[in-house]
């Protein structure tokens, strides 16, 4: 497995904290050249520093929120033009909000939406023509909760299943999600 993502481009969303460090650090150790964004640059730093120590290339560190529309394209034009070339997009940024729906604010539902699928489809549309060329991949990083129900978590069910039946039906049919 050492070296097994040598030459290929990964980019990561959420790659600040959680999952997506863990595998922004794991892909770093397996070679890929990581392009890591999320809000919180500093957090952001300590992960690259994270990575750099495995002895793997510099990551690209991208500060920008998913949910606004200029800084999601500025993510992937930025990564294109830094390493030519986009082989994996790991769609990981993600927020949980608990809550019912006799309990829950039609705004924490555009907020939950926004981040966790409108986010995943702009990034995705993006970031095709270069999977296109690259023979690429996507990897969408759902819930369990997509398919088995947990009170108190409505939102984020509902939400995470659009994600799982996406991923099943290949947003696009060249992709395995
Ligand atoms: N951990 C679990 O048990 C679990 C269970 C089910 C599903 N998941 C899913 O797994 C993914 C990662 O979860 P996690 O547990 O690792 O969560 P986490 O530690 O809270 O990390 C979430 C990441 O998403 C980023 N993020 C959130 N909103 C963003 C926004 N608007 N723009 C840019 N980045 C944003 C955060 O970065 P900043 O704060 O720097 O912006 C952070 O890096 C999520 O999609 C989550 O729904 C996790």
């Amino acid at each position: 497995m050492a070296a097994a993502f040598a030459g290929k481009v990964v980019l990561i969303t959420g790659a600040s904290s959680g999952i997506g460090a863990a595998t922004a650090v794991h892909l770093a150790r397996l070679g890929a050249s990581l392009s890591l964004t999320g809000r919180n640059l500093d957090n952001l730093n300590r992960v690259g520093q994270q990575c750099e120590q495995t002895g793997s290339l510099k990551p690209l560190l991208l500060k920008g929120d998913v949910t606004n529309e200029s800084d999601t394209k500025q993510i992937v034009e930025s990564t294109v033009a830094h390493f030519g070339r986009l082989d994996v997009l790991v769609n990981n940024a993600g927020i949980l909000e608990m809550g019912t729906i006799e309990t829950t604010s039609l705004e924490q539902y555009d907020r939950v939406f926004n981040t966790n699928v409108r986010s995943i489809y702009q990034l995705t549309q993006l970031a095709v023509p270069h999977l296109v060329k690259s023979q690429g991949n996507i990897v969408n990083v759902s819930s369990v909760n997509g398919i088995r129900s947990v009170r108190l978590i409505l939102i984020l069910i509902e939400l995470n299943k659009i994600l799982s039946v996406w991923s099943r039906q290949q947003i696009s049919p060249q992709f395995i999600c």
